[in-house]
């Protein structure tokens, strides 16, 4: 049975849900229904969502397919691959994210697609498809930001008001930003090399641990000794927020290398080595979100990104986060990780702000959700291969 998928549900407060309009006063937000489409990367995506800024919202359906097994013989995404199994996927994808929702294309009130960052080729399979399905079913398009996506899920899982402080820890990216509306953001810091998912993948695969590396280090550090081997801690103390990685990595090889490396000690000491970075660089961009956003008493801290599943790092970052008076809040797991309903959400959000694009939008390899940090260094704004 189809649900009903239009109805006014309030008003945003000034300047507070409508990031891009604040001068503009009060606007109606409206409940929409949105069909998300993710292919960025390594998961083929289809998802039905429904609700309101500042959320929660309502997952109606929400269809991941991991193209792990295709990947995995390579230790790492294939863009060729990525992106043919994308096509060979994305249609049956659609139409069980519709039936498991008990929509059809008709009750949705737009389609969202992931139009970068990531591997080109997938994310042209995404939103070509979502160009045809808006244009089959004359329906608005909405070209979605993955990173902005990431950043907004914590508004679909559990509702989060503008400003709040976000660590973005995914494969491509790790970021802390000031997220004070949709479309705006404010960088106070980045990685200058690796990005952590990054420097989980490679170091599993020093390892000899298949792809991804992430739960596998973390499995295997829960049984390892972590002060068995002395690792760095680079940026540790520097001004700013950045972070780097490739140093730990290197050390990782150089401890691998010296030969009788014992795995779960070193998964352990890597695993460590990242809290400790994230735990440091995190207060210092706290300390600057808080001289940014002074009356944000309440604030909230977000961490969002594949590496958030992380259960060990989830507690870390909690821990700080409660000595700091910061609000923690975490999507669960399973929308850390690439998904196509954190896409449907950020369709909402921008939906409802009336943003929407135009059938000959463009899918991007690169699109930076915020320039240079303060005092900042180079950054990488795009994602790509993610074999070590
Ligand atoms: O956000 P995501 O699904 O894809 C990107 O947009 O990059 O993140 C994937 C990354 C991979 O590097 C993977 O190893 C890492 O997230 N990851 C983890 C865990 N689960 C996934 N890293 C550490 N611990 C985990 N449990
Ligand atoms: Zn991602």
């Amino acid at each position: 049975m189809p649900r009903r998928r239009v109805r006014f549900c309030g008003m945003a407060p000034k300047g507070l849900e409508d990031g891009r309009n604040p001068g503009k006063g009060h606007i109606a937000l409206r409940a929409l229904t949105v069909l998300g489409i993710e292919t960025s990367c390594d998961e083929t995506a289809a998802a039905v969502v429904s609700g309101c800024a500042p959320g929660p919202g309502t997952i109606l359906s929400n269809i991941v397919f991991s193209q792990l097994e295709e990947h995995r013989p390579y230790g790492g995404v294939v863009p060729e691959i990525a992106s043919r199994a994308h096509v060979e996927k994305i249609d049956a994808i659609v139409v069980e994210a519709l039936r498991a929702a008990g929509v059809n294309l008709g009750d949705i009130d737009a389609v969202a697609a992931t139009a970068g960052p990531g591997l080109i080729g997938g994310v042209m399979v995404g939103l070509t498809t979502a160009k045809a399905l808006a244009l089959a079913a004359q329906k608005p398009l909405i070209a979605i930001n993955h990173l902005e996506a990431h950043a907004l899920t914590v508004r679909l899982t559990e509702g989060a008001h503008f400003p709040y402080l976000l660590l973005l820890i995914s494969g491509g990216h790790c970021q802390l930003l000031a997220v004070e509306g949709v479309g705006k953001f404010r960088l106070y810091g980045t990685t200058i090399d690796d990005a952590v998912g990054e420097a989980f993948d490679k170091t599993a695969k020093l390892l000899g641990l298949p792809y991804p590396g992430g739960p596998q280090i973390e499995g295997l550090a829960k049984r390892g000794n972590a002060k068995r081997y002395a690792l760095p801690r680079p940026m540790r103390g520097r001004d700013g927020a950045d972070f780097s990685f490739s140093g730990l990595k290197t050390a990782v090889r150089q401890v691998v290398q010296n030969g009788e490396a014992n795995a779960s000690d070193v998964a352990a000491a890597f695993q460590a080595a990242v809290i400790d970075i994230l735990v440091e660089r995190t207060e210092s961009a706290m300390a600057m979100f808080r001289g940014d956003f002074p009356h944000a008493r309440e604030a909230a801290f977000v961490v969002a990104g594949g590496v958030a599943a992380n259960g060990a790092i989830r507690q870390a970052l909690g821990d700080l986060a409660s000595r700091e008076g910061f609000e923690k809040k975490i999507p669960p797991p399973g929308l850390c990780t690439d998904n196509a309903a954190m896409i449907a959400w950020a369709g909402v959000e921008k939906g409802q702000l009336g943003c929407f694009d135009d059938i000959g939008v463009s899918p991007k390899a690169r699109w930076p959700l915020a320039g240079t940090p303060r005092g900042g260094e180079r950054r990488r704004a795009g994602k790509g291969l993610k074999a070590p």
